[in-house]
Parts: structure tokens; sequence; C-alpha cells
């Protein structure tokens, strides 16, 4: 018995010491200490022997088993720091890392946060209104009164109100964010200097100039004696910081109910410079930027009296803008998630 336990732990020593790897060191591991290992199955024996040699072989089965471990204990460590090493080896600290992709803003966010940057040097704020809107809003105080002819041009979607307590025709979605003109005055005594980046919607049929959801700023000043000049004189400054100091742009009238006179605003077309394109539909020029001075009707729904107080009014299509800045000559392309069109901003 005694023998037999000196030869155990001498081949479990040679074994331990000649693994190479932390498996084969648990496999020598089992192989001896284990449930059906040589040395426990050695131990178990112990009690088949006369009970007086008990003690001796006890303990020296006890000694052979702590050198079995420490040295299996002492192997694993030093096979687990070389692990250690040699995976750090493996590691060239000097090597370029692998940089991960990032996105970037959309084109339209852009153009969205330098339209609001401009706009904030010139002292305005930003309100944000709902697009869920009231025909009031959007329309009535507009001067814009039911079976006014310019409600045709905005083809307004209406929201099924048959299950709820509003009157029928009352709830739309908002064609113009120049329905935040009536929410933010009739609330804000003068002098008001603010711009409403949002979302429109209209029944439209889609095409390369025309989505049934577009983004627009409003905008909208009131104060004493604002003048027409002073309209001309924003729209200029804002327009060239945003397009560049060298843009060619020109002011013609036009009528919206709520502005008096109105003004369409044009810049040369960069995508032929004014030589005539499909995209200005040969003009030369691109409209950007619809404005007026706002109607005293509108000043007297929201609780300001025209004799006192002037203004003026504004809209920036944030899409035409950055077609424009781009020379695309498909809106569409800005809603398109394919990456080969937004990587290239
Ligand atoms: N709300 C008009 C539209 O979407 C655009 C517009 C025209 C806004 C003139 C204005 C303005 O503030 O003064 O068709």
């Amino acid at each position: 018995m005694e023998e037999s336990l000196i030869g155990i732990k001498n081949s479990a020593i040679s074994l331990i010491i000649d693994s190479n790897d932390l498996k084969s060191l648990e496999e020598v591991k089992l192989q001896f200490l284990g449930r059906r290992g040589k040395l426990t199955l050695a131990i178990k024996d112990i009690t088949k022997l006369p009970i007086e040699k008990r003690p001796e072989i006890g303990m020296l089965a006890n000694e052979v088993k702590n050198t079995i471990e420490e040295t299996i204990f002492n192997k694993e460590k030093e096979l687990s720091s070389q692990k250690f090493e040699t995976r750090k080896e493996k590691i060239d600290k000097t090597a370029p890392g692998t940089v991960p992709e990032i996105g970037h803003l959309h084109p339209m966010t852009q153009m969205l946060w330098e339209v609001v940057d401009v706009f904030k040097s010139l002292g305005y704020q930003a309100a944000d209104g709902p697009e869920i809107e009231t025909d009031y809003y959007n329309f009535e105080v507009l001067n814009i009164p039911k079976d006014h002819p310019a409600r045709d041009t905005q083809q307004t979607l209406y929201l099924d109100t048959r299950k709820s307590k509003a009157t029928p025709g009352e709830i739309i979605l908002r064609t113009q964010t120049s329905a935040m003109q009536g929410r933010v005055m009739e609330k804000t005594k003068p002098p008001v200097r603010v711009i409403v980046p949002g979302k429109n919607f209209r029944y439209e049929q889609v095409d390369a100039s025309h989505g049934f959801e577009f983004w627009q700023t409003e905008g909208f000043l009131v104060d004493r004696n604002v003048r027409l000049t002073d309209l001309f004189g924003t729209i200029d400054y804002v327009l060239r910081k945003l397009m560049g100091n060298d843009i060619k742009i020109k002011f013609a009238t036009t009528n919206f109910p709520f502005v008096e006179p109105g003004v369409d605003t044009y810049i040369e077309c960069t995508v032929c410079k004014g030589k005539g394109c499909s995209f200005c539909k040969y003009s030369g020029w691109s409209e950007i930027m619809p404005a007026g001075m706002i109607h005293p009707n509108v000043l007297k729904a929201v609780g300001y009296n025209p004799e006192v107080v002037s203004g003026f009014a504004f809209a920036i299509g944030l899409s035409r803008l950055v077609t424009l800045r781009y020379q695309m000559d498909d809106l569409r392309l800005l809603t398109n998630p394919d990456l080969r069109i937004i990587n290239q901003f």
C-alpha cells in the first residue's frame, strides 16, 4: 500500500509537470483526485487494512494528496500567467484602431439648425406648435374665412372627428406653420420676434417638387414702425447667410390673405445660374421665401391695435433651401433612406 501511494504521487507529479496547458492539467487532476481518481480509490481502500496499519497509511495518503494538490495549484498559476503573457504579446499597441462608424445629421436637420442659428442671432425665439390644428388657427385667424378661395390652394387633410365632440371639419393636420402666428401673438404682447420650424401636411400628388409632408420655418415680427424695407433687409440678410453672399435675390408681389402687401422672394437658380432649366421651370429663378406685411385683420384678431403696431411674416421652405444648396433636382431624394445618398452630405 505504501509503495502504491508513493507510485501514485510520483506519476501524478511527473504528469503535472509535463502538462502544457490548463486543459491537460485538469485531466491529470481528474485522473488522480476525481471521484474515480487513482488517489481517491486508494484512500477508500485504507478501510480494508488492518486497523493498526490505518493511521500510518492514512497520514501518508494525506501527505500524498497535499503534495499533488499543491503541485497542481502551482502549475495552474504558472500556466495561467503564461496564457496572459501570450495574449499580451499578441496585442500590438501601436496598430491603428478600428474607427467605429458614426452617423451624421441629415442635410435637412443641418439646414434647420443653421436657420434657427441665423434667426437666433437676430433676436428671434423659436416656438413649437401642434401638427394637429384647428381650422381657427390654421385659417380663420389668418384672414381666411370659410369659403375663401385661398383654401383651395391648401389641400387640407381633415381628421375623422365623428366619435368626438369636435365640430365636423374643425380639426385638421396643419397645412402651414403660419398657424402658429395666432397662437403666439394672442398670448404675447408686442414686440414679438418668433420663428416656428415644423412639419406641414397637404393632400398633394407627390412628385419631384411636392410632398404630402413638408418642413417650413415660419417667422414673424411685430413692433412699432415695422416697414416693408425691414422685411426686405431681413430676408436679404438671412438668405445671404444661408446660401452665400453672392446669390442674386429678387422680390415680386403676390397674394396671401394674411399679408398686405404679399411678397414672393426668388433667388437665381443655383442649378443653371439663371440660364433656365427644368429645375426652375426655365425661368432662371427659384421661389424660396414667401412673405409680406401682416394684414391688419390678423393683428386685430389676436388683439393687437393695427394703428399702433405693424409687422411682417415670412416662410422658408426647408427642403427648397437644401435642394437649391446642393443642386438636387428631386425633393424625394431627401427622404430616401439609401445611405449612398445621405453619406454625400
Ligand atoms: N403659409 C404660406 C404657405 O404655406 C406661406 C407664407 C406666405 C407664409 C406668406 C407667410 C407669409 O408668413 O407672409 O403657403
